[in-house]
């Protein structure tokens, strides 16, 4: 009797031991679960979750010095542009966007832009860029099929909006001096044939298509193009263009390193 009392104690022991673990495991669960429902919330009302987003945030400055902030932690006058400010531009991107962007076109000499819309940033790059910089800008013409290349997968609701935003007729750099430097492409960016171009361009802009198949093709080709030293950049990062999120999540995991400028949907890949 009294030999057995020494295994009753350890198995009481035991038997709180696997009470604790067993509530700590189930604690684990419920932070696992809960931050995954937040995370999928979030992601359906169009917001960032923390710890979902791999690609880190960085500064303008960051990507280029003339963004660096002075010692009064203000802009200095090298990132001074000719600007057109947004005013719910079909298509088109926020005035910090169409600062940068603009500063990012005042070094820059040959300059590709998928996803043509109204032309106003094509026009803001041909205004800031070198006398001597050629802009060349591919979109889908009014009557093109914006899902002709579609691939399984694909989210409707972007292909739709992309119809829509190839409804344009006249862009803003016509009949301007500045439309010399531009180069007027039409077609889809999928059948769009890249080879000639490799390696030649400083600054190309990615704002076509925004299905995840579109997004992919016009990221191969772009990173194709990019000349060494050079800067690609993304438009719409954000978790409710699923397109562009998952797809830009994805090549950062793949090795492609990939920044987010802070208050903006940029993001940003310098060429080595
Ligand atoms: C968001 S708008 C571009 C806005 C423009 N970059 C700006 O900053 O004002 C999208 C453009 O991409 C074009 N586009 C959509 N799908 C395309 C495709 N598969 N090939 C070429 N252009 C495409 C549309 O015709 C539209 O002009």
């Amino acid at each position: 009797m009294w030999a057995l009392l020494p295994n009753i104690r350890l198995d009481r022991t035991m038997l709180i031991a696997l009470l604790i673990l067993s509530n700590l495991l189930l604690l684990i669960a419920l932070l696992w679960l809960g931050k995954n429902y937040l995370r999928q919330r979030d992601r359906r009302r169009g917001r960032k979750s923390i710890g979902s987003n791999p690609i880190p945030l960085v500064e303008p400055g960051a990507i280029d010095p003339r963004f660096a902030l002075s010692r009064a932690q203000a802009p200095s006058l090298d990132s001074e542009v000719r600007f057109i400010g947004a005013g719910g531009t079909l298509g088109g991107t926020t005035d910090t966007e169409a600062w940068l962007l603009a500063g990012f076109a005042k070094s820059a000499r040959q300059i590709f832009e998928l996803g043509t819309c109204t032309g106003k940033t094509t026009y803001l790059f041909a205004a800031n860029a070198p006398n001597e910089a050629e802009i060349v800008t591919i979109t889908l013409p009014p009557d093109g099929n914006a899902a002709g290349n579609r691939a399984a997968g694909d989210d409707m609701a972007a292909l739709e909006t992309a119809q829509k935003e190839s409804q344009v007729s006249e862009f803003y750099y016509a009949n301007t001096p500045e439309g010399r430097k531009i180069t007027q492409l039409f077609g889809d960016s999928k059948e769009f044939d890249h080879e000639p171009y490799r390696g030649r361009f400083d600054l190309i802009f990615i704002d076509g298509g925004h299905a995840a198949s579109y997004v992919r093709s016009d990221s191969e080709k772009a990173l194709a193009m990019l000349a060494p030293g050079g800067l690609l950049l993304w438009h719409d990062y954000t978790p409710s263009m699923t397109g562009v999120w998952d797809t830009l999540n994805a090549l950062h995991q793949s090795g492609v390193p990939l920044q987010h400028i802070r208050n903006t949907t940029l993001v940003a890949h310098r060429a080595i």
